[in-house]
């Protein structure tokens, strides 16, 4: 059994799992603090409940503006912000006519992206919601089928979306790419990360070769942990294209990641490219 699928047998509450890894993280994070390695934009390892810690060199940003054409001006939505892992290297692309949105349902990620970011760069925002995650928000009052983001139509040029779908269901994820595509400008780009499951990723699963063993069925998608579906995710790739195309999303482009075992892949997920129509 994987040590995620452990602790949540042990700690069923994410907050008592992140109160847990700050405690073990403290000393680590004072002896920063008191020896001047601390750099204030990036967050102390007990807040890195998002994965590894790239906060400065991390890969996105070049694919961003390579691939999806992201400009210093634009205005950005970045859907499950985290602890600012995309935010903090766009704080060195974006130029003050640019702006970025951030949201999460973790408090304790948003709290620290607006007492360091935003307190530095004004026109980085970021918000809580309250939404429901069996693994991340647990006592969530909305649905993330139901919720809708607090943006008007065609507000971003540009939206990212990180690891996220990785922890999402699929009514859910089907209400994410309708409001992704509701809030960007026609013409605008997006950049989203899910595991997808086709021929090759679940021939590679079976095969044992995914570093994340997928074999969990339920009802056509798969998961990790039965009892705990939303630790980690695949979603069959037929059903992430409908959702897009079905939402006004055109895909220009899927480059396939390297989690299930694929040999010679840029990025560790699976990355779909998208133009709202
Ligand atoms: C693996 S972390 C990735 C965070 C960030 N995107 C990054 O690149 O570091 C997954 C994030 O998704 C967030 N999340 C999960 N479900 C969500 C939802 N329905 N709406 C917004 N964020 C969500 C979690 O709180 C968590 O911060």
């Amino acid at each position: 059994m994987q040590l995620t699928v452990l602790a949540k047998r042990a700690f069923p509450n994410f907050k008592t799992r992140l109160a847990i890894r700050r405690a073990v993280y403290f000393p680590m994070d004072v002896l920063d603090l008191l020896t001047g390695k601390h750099d204030p934009l990036v967050p102390p390892r007990g807040l890195w409940f998002v994965g590894g810690g790239h906060f400065r060199d991390n890969q996105f940003l070049s694919s961003f503006t390579h691939l999806c054409d992201l400009q210093p001006h634009h205005r950005v939505l970045d859907v499950g912000c985290g602890v600012g892992k995309q935010a903090v290297p766009l704080t060195q692309y974006l130029s003050p006519k640019g702006s970025y949105e951030g949201f999460d349902i973790v408090q304790e990620g948003v709290q620290w992206c607006e007492q360091q970011i935003t307190s530095r760069y004004p026109n980085f925002k970021f918000r809580h919601v309250d939404v429901f995650n069996k693994h991340y928000n647990p006592d969530g009052s909305m649905l993330p089928s139901e919720w809708k983001f607090p943006y008007s139509d065609s507000e971003f040029d540009f939206v990212c979306l990180i690891s996220v779908f990785t922890h999402m269901l699929p009514d859910a994820v089907q209400n994410y790419v309708s409001e992704i595509s509701r809030v960007l400008k026609p013409g605008a780009k997006s950049f989203i990360s899910s595991f997808l499951l086709n021929d090759e990723s679940r021939r590679l699963i079976a095969q044992g070769k995914s570093a994340i063993p997928l074999t969990h069925d339920l009802d056509g998608y798969t998961v990790l942990d039965p009892e705990f579906p939303e630790t980690t995710v695949g979603l069959p790739e037929h059903f992430v294209r409908r959702c897009f195309e079905g939402s006004g999303l055109g895909i220009s482009a899927v480059h396939y990641g390297s989690w299930c075992g694929r040999n010679g892949a840029n990025f560790y997920q699976d990355i779909v490219l998208s133009v709202r129509k």
